[in-house]
Formats: C-alpha cells, structure tokens, sequence
C-alpha cells in the first residue's frame, strides 16, 4: 500500500461528504498537520494531511508518533459559542468510532477524545482553536490514528496499539480517514443545528468508562470515583467515593482508567 497517500483523489473515491473534506491540502512531511491548519487560512471544512509527521502533538503538551498512520486536521469555522468548541472533540470522536463500526471494528471512546481497541489506544483527538476580534472562531480538529504500524516501542506497547494489530487487517488509511469525514460532516451539521444528542448517543453507547473506576487528575491530586454516564452537555458523570455526584468538564480534569 506504498502509496496510499491521504491525497484528494485517493479521499474522495470514498467521501460522501459536501463541504467536509473537499479541499485537501497534502503535505509530504510537516512538523504538525494541527500547526499547518492554525498557520494558513484555510477555508471551513478544508483539512491538512500527510505521509510524514515529524513533531506531532498530542494532548497536554505529549508527543504523537504517527509512522505508518493517519493524521489529519479538519478547519472548522463555527459559527458557536466558545464554550461550546470543546464539544466538537466529541463529535470528532463520535465520527471515528462510527468509522470503524462501519469496518467492522468495535472501538470504544475513552471520554472524551481516545479511541480504544481490545483495551488499547489507537486513536487521538487535539481540538485547538484561534480567535479574533469580531470573527468566528478557527477551530482546528486533529485526528491521529494508528492504523498499518507493526509494532510500537517497549515502553508504550502495553497502552498503544493499531488497527493492524489487533484486527490482522491492512487497512488503506485513505478509506478510514473518508469514512470519518462522512460520519463527521452528518454529525457536525447536526451539532451546529443544535442536535448534539446524535453524538451523545454515540458517546455513551461507545463509552470505554462508563460503568468503570477511574482516577480524577487535577493539579496534583488524585481521586477515585466511578464514571457513571456522559451528561447532555457532554460532561463526564461520576459518583466520588463519598458517594457525591460530580460533572467532570473536558479539558478541566484528566481521566485514567483504575486498572
Ligand atoms: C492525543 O492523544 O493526545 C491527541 C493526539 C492527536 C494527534 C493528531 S495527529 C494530527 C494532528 N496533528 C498534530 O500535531 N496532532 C494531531
């Protein structure tokens, strides 16, 4: 599959998509597709893509490797509220698991932007934004997705997996990356129309917490509760162990599974 380039011809054999997806900026290699998209204006629904990232980022300020997978940034100009920017994460992360459903690959979404397979992460989501005076946010959605790799090293092949790997199938990154914008554009249309219960649906059904203990992460301190649905404003709820009901915000506290 040498060349399997997330090129526009090659995405959109596979896109059913109108706005989402239909102007595709390839790059061999770039230091970020999420840098690319913040740098040049790019029109909403535009995305960046590439073969090669060489200094891709993740969440709270990590790394992300993505030989042999599937990185792409999707620039969004919403016409929403800030406080309601966070919320396209879980669209992004609504479309990837409806992706793969439809490949016959039942992941499950690690509120509120992993994507886990048979226990491991696969997939990641970064949502970062710029404003300005007077305009409409400039919301950049990065999508890393393991999906050929072969092996990963020692220290993160406990945590980390691919498509490849846990399913035995090679699968063309361009078909994967077209069926996540198909599912993100139905989505995201809705969500911007006011309907987000479409991808809280999905959420929830998906869901690799709830019913599980995890760990609540902030500043330093570490407490136990139990994940017990994802609320309508996309919130994580959780009972603590003193028995209190808590909403958890994105972005505000960090969550690990307890195992
Ligand atoms: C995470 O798991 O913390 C999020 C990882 C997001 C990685 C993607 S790859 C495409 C885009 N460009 C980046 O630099 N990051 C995102």
């Amino acid at each position: 599959m040498s060349m399997d380039y997330l090129k526009q011809d090659n995405i959109n054999r596979y896109l059913n998509t109108k706005i989402i997806g239909r102007n595709v900026v390839f790059l061999e290699q770039v230091d970020s597709t999420n840098n690319y998209a913040k740098n040049n204006d790019l029109s909403n629904g535009s995305i960046v893509t590439c073969e090669e990232q060489t200094t891709g980022r993740g969440r709270l300020g990590r790394r992300w490797e993505s030989q042999k997978g599937m990185c792409m940034s999707i620039v969004l100009i919403p016409e929403i509220e800030l406080s309601q920017i966070s919320r396209i994460t879980q669209v992004g992360a609504a479309a990837v698991a409806e992706a793969l459903e439809e490949l016959e690959i039942n992941a499950q979404i690690k509120w509120p932007n992993d994507i886990f397979l048979k226990g491991k992460k696969i997939c990641g989501i970064l949502t970062e934004m710029k404003t300005e005076k007077d305009k409409h946010p400039y919301v950049v959605v990065g999508i890393g997705m393991n999906v050929n790799n072969d092996h990963f090293p020692d220290e993160i092949k406990d945590i980390a997996s691919s498509l490849f790997l846990e399913t035995g199938r090679v699968i063309e990154k361009s078909l994967i990356a077209a069926k996540i914008l198909n599912h993100f554009e139905e989505l995201y249309n809705e969500f911007i129309c006011g309907n987000f219960n479409m991808t809280l649906d999905i959420c929830r059904k998906k869901s690799y917490v709830i019913g599980k203990q995890i760990n609540l992460i902030e500043n330093n301190s570490v407490r136990k509760a139990t994940a017990v649905d994802i609320g309508s404003e996309g919130e994580l709820v959780v009972v603590t162990e003193d028995g209190k009901t808590e909403k958890i915000i994105s972005g505000e506290v960090s969550v690990r599974l307890d195992i």
